[in-house]
């Protein structure tokens, strides 16, 4: 059975001292961060890790993030090799921004998946750090969804998803991010960024200016070996087929709407995904609205939850605008991407 405590108008600290010993002793608990929802366990039992991978659906090979409270706890997971580690906290943290270092041995295998580093973050949402914090112990936590589904960026994601696979989702209302952390290595020479996330690349260079992309990180799920191992699964799909159109504004409404006509010939049915600035061009009863094509930090933090709206309308296909959009967008685009499998249609 599976406990929901509500901790939107704040927390009763009874209850989330409960969650807290359920989860220090081996149970799963989902809670909200400022990114998406986490899916948390004891990150020092192998056992109550591996509860997560059942849960999820999760591939083995696909590390976890590990959620901490305080900076000893940093220190008790990770081998410090980097100075510049102090500097990205000292920035960054509490917040979303994952740094990928050596891992210590408490740390076991199946949350590194094997891995000589690990991935460690400490969120900004202040249900997750007490719950961590009142735990006592470091908590893996990936995104708290079926694996491949868009991530939980609201508590009913979680029920959707999980509702009798896990002990307590705590319900902290909606993520104000609503994308994934950025995730950092600096575990070798050079600092990397293997996942655009809500910290963007211009805020990273500010504090390391050596900063680069990871190659492998945009193409996402094209053949070469990723270094942020989740990044060559499916991710994020919702049940129907997405296809992304890209280019110029003009071109790219005619080719959804030739698009739509085509498959609705068909008998699909077909939905829109598109801004404010251009939805009265599309006329569709499935049209969903990602937000301003000027702001991409609204985009972002309603893409999951509309990706999920999409399912009620049981749609054969979701044909989705896209532009060639500045770096402030690259998180959100990576994650839409995914979403659609890489199935891009550009319009010149
Ligand atoms: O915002 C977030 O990061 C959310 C919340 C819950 O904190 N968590 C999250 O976890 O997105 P998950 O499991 O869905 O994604 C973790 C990503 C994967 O792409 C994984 O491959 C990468 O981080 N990762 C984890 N540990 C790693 C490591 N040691 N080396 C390289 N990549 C790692
Ligand atoms: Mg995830």
């Amino acid at each position: 059975m599976t406990i929901i405590i509500d901790a939107k108008e704040g927390i009763d600290y009874e209850k989330l001292e409960k969650a807290a010993l359920i989860l220090r002793e081996g149970g799963l608990v989902a809670f909200p961060t400022e990114t998406v929802y986490g899916l948390g366990a004891n990150a020092l039992l192998k056992d109550a890790v591996d509860k997560i991978f059942w849960a999820k659906g999760r591939p083995q090979d696909n590390p976890l993030i590990v959620h901490i409270s305080s900076k000893e706890m940093l220190e008790i997971c990770a081998e410090i090799t980097d100075e510049r580690v102090y500097m990205l906290i000292e920035r960054f943290w509490p917040g979303p921004l994952t740094i990928v270092l050596p891992k210590k041995n408490v740390i076991p295998e199946n949350v590194t998946a094997g891995l000589p580093t690990v991935g460690i973050r400490m969120p900004a949402n202040k249900v997750a750090l007490d719950l961590i914090r009142l735990s006592g112990v470091p908590v893996a936590a990936p995104s708290a969804n079926v694996s491949g589904k868009p991530s939980p960026t609201e508590a009913n994601h979680v029920i959707e998803d999980l509702m009798g696979k896990i002990d307590i989702i705590i319900d902290g209302g909606k993520c104000s991010f609503g994308l994934e952390s950025t995730v950092v290595d600096l575990s070798g020479k050079k600092p990397v960024i293997l996942r655009p996330g809500a910290i963007s690349y211009f805020a990273l260079k500010e504090v390391l200016s050596d900063i680069e992309y990871s190659k492998t990180m945009v193409e996402g799920l094209t053949g070469t070996v990723p270094r942020a191992p989740g990044m060559k699964y499916k991710h994020y799909a919702p049940e129907a087929n997405l296809i992304i159109v890209k280019g110029r504004i003009d071109k790219r409404i005619d080719k959804i709407n030739e698009m739509k006509k085509k498959l609705e010939f068909k008998g699909h049915n077909v939905g829109i995904l598109c801004f404010y600035e251009t939805a009265h061009n599309f006329d569709s009863q499935y049209k969903l609205i990602l937000g301003s094509m000027f702001d991409a930090k609204e985009c972002g933090r309603n893409l999951f939850s509309i990706l999920r709206k999409f399912n009620q309308f049981s749609v054969d296909y979701i044909l989705c605008e896209w532009g060639n959009f500045d770096l402030e967008f690259l998180a959100l685009e990576n994650r839409l991407y995914k979403a659609a499998a890489n199935n891009i249609v550009e319009v010149l």
